[in-house]
């Protein structure tokens, strides 16, 4: 493995919750909620769209990794042929097949961890994976099946540091916990470059989306719903939510 790699192994690593604040919490901090993933009818024009739609030019097939609702996919409606959507959670890919019959997109879905499934996803013209590589410790063979199941290009989508950095403090605060530096867009570029592969990097704002509610936090937090208040007051506190994205495209 590269430096940049066990780097980013390192930190992804350190974002994980100690087994004595797991064992005490009532309920699991993990999971997404796929009502928080639902593409909107209209999609944003962002530039992962922008590349996505470049890559696919007149027609094309596409692949979504860590689907949720197909936000990444679905903004590729018109000239997207067919869509596969990857996820670990059917309740995602459920979600997924219903987004694709509504817009009238020939889909399919495939269950199970990224890159442990890409035999059975085989290839597209685009391979599109939004805001997964964050969930990620072992990035490198992550990122190598993207690059092998496009046929003309990747875009990747991903927030300009770890999505729950933003709460440390409140780790701090709560469990006095005090958690390392968070990975970042420059931490995946270099371990791209370790792969051979330059990345474009495209870096934007997204809209403004609402802040994870005090319950959401709370339960991330491993605190019981009786905590809510004092998290909602220690929420008003700290910086909110950064907004900093970036777009990686590169072709195979
Ligand atoms: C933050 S959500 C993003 C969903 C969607 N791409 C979007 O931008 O709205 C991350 C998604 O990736 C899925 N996921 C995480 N790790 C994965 C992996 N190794 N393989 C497949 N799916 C994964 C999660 O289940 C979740 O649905």
């Amino acid at each position: 493995m590269g430096s940049a790699a066990e780097r980013w192994a390192e930190l992804q690593s350190g974002r994980g919750v100690p087994p004595e604040i797991l064992a005490q919490a009532p309920a699991s901090p993990w999971g997404h909620d796929p009502a928080d993933f639902t593409a909107p009818d209209v999609p944003e024009d962002t530039p992962s769209r922008a590349a996505g739609l470049t890559l696919l030019g007149a027609s094309g097939t596409v692949t979504d990794v860590g689907c949720g609702g197909g936000d990444a996919a679905f903004a590729l409606v018109g000239p997207m042929t067919h869509a596969t959507g990857v996820d670990t959670q059917q309740d995602m890919l459920d979600l997924f097949e219903a987004g694709a019959d509504v817009r009238g997109v020939p889909a399919r879905t495939v269950l199970g961890p990224w890159p442990d499934v890409a035999g059975q996803v085989g290839t597209a013209d685009v391979v599109v994976s939004h805001h997964v590589l964050h969930n990620v410790v072992d990035l490198p063979p992550f990122l190598a099946a993207l690059t092998a199941a496009a046929v003309r290009g990747v875009v990747v989508e991903m927030l300009s540091e770890h999505p729950m950095a933003w709460l440390d403090p409140l780790w701090a605060r709560f469990h006095d916990l005090h958690r390392p530096e968070p990975a970042t867009v420059d931490d995946a570029v270099a371990v791209l470059r370790e792969q051979g592969v330059e990345p474009e990097v495209t870096r934007w704002e997204r809209e403004r989306r609402a802040p994870h509610s005090p319950v959401w936090v709370t339960r991330r937090l491993c605190l019981p719903p009786e905590r809510e208040p004092e998290v909602a007051a220690a929420l008003d506190r700290i910086p909110p939510r950064p907004r900093t994205a970036a777009t990686l495209v590169w072709r195979p």
